[in-house]
């Protein structure tokens, strides 16, 4: 196996030694070794499969060392007990990983809240609030001389503009469409004003035959928004489009654009990269148990295809 890292390679030999010496009754000392030898395999990388290889290696060749008297039941334990402690590192780092994606699951839930929250605090307190002042203010205007009463309309005109500026706000963090209307309608006015704010046309079609579950609804939404934004911030693109499909038991939505393409595998090999875009889209797809494929090139610009599983 001339792919054997110096760090397997050493592995291997530590391995087989621990384990020569557990088997001549090294007791819990060799059995603290066997786990430390684990956790060395976990830092430098080494996979599970790894340490299976070079288990048996080490097994094998205790086997050949094997005087004749031992108790073969006894032995077999004491290697079994071995191997389990070695491989119990994989086990803690396996359940830390599977822990942390959960709590970024509920963390993203909770942010989705409190967007939604805000959003809708900005939308129609604050722009109630304003309603308000503007009311009181044309009261006021009415029983002033015309020179102040029309100060007080300029002051109006800029109370329109705070107000203006709250919507899109508000909107830009989660339009209440999405709440009130559905997809559909969310994604529209998204486009919307992609395309005032950057010249990409892009056109949305497609339909989700009614309502779909929120989170679905909310997911699609933010991939839908990830990916319009970097078609219009990486692709050159002059135009994009959204499709939205229902099948009988799922949802698909692509979204593509006719720009200038980039490398799939490389971006999401790159370790040096801290762009979370598409780890996020990745991220709620497999939340909703869905799949993602991303097609690029070139000639043909990029696409993203979401696919989210519906229960009936
Ligand atoms: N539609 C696209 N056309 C061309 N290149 C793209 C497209 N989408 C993504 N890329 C490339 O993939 C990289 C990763 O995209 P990703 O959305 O993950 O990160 P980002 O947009 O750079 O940063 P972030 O989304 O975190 O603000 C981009 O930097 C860009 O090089
Ligand atoms: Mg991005």
């Amino acid at each position: 196996m001339s792919s054997m890292s110096e760090a397997e390679r050493q592995l291997r030999l530590l391995y087989a030694q621990a384990l020569q010496e557990h088997l001549a009754g090294g007791g819990e000392a060799t059995l603290r070794r066997a786990y430390e030898l684990g956790r060395k395999a976990v830092a430098d990388g080494l996979g599970v499969l790894d340490l299976a290889a070079v288990y048996t290696g080490a097994a094998a060749a205790s086997m050949r060392n094997a005087d004749s008297d031992g108790n073969a039941v006894e032995k077999a334990e004491a290697m079994h007990g071995f191997l389990i402690e070695s491989l119990s590192p994989f086990e803690i780092t396996h359940r830390s990983f599977r822990e942390a994606n959960a709590a970024l699951y509920r963390l993203n839930e909770i942010l989705e809240e409190e967007t939604k929250r805000i959003a809708h605090m900005l939308h129609d307190d604050a722009t109630q609030l304003l309603a308000a002042v503007h009311i009181a203010l044309a009261d006021l205007a009415s029983e002033l001389p015309s020179d102040l009463g029309n100060r007080i309309q300029e002051i109006r005109g800029h109370l329109d503009q705070i107000e203006a500026q709250l919507r899109d706000l508000s909107h830009d963090l989660r339009p209440t469409l999405l709440d009130d209307l559905g997809l559909l309608p969310a994604l529209e006015f998204l486009a919307e004003g992609i395309t005032k704010r950057t010249g990409v046309a892009i056109v949305v079609e497609g339909s989700t035959d009614g309502r779909l579950p929120p989170s679905i609804e909310t997911a699609l939404y933010r991939i839908v928004q990830e990916g319009l934004v970097n078609a219009t911030r990486h692709a050159r693109a002059g135009r994009a489009m959204v499709q939205v499909t229902r099948g009988p038991r799922s949802i698909r939505c692509a979204v593509r654009d006719n720009g200038i393409g980039f490398d799939v595998q490389a971006t999401q090999t790159d370790k040096n990269r801290h762009s979370l875009g598409l780890v996020a889209i990745r991220e709620r797809v497999n939340a909703l148990g869905g799949a993602l494929q991303i097609n690029s090139s070139a000639q043909r610009g990029t696409e993203l295809l979401v696919t989210i599983p519906l229960e009936d």
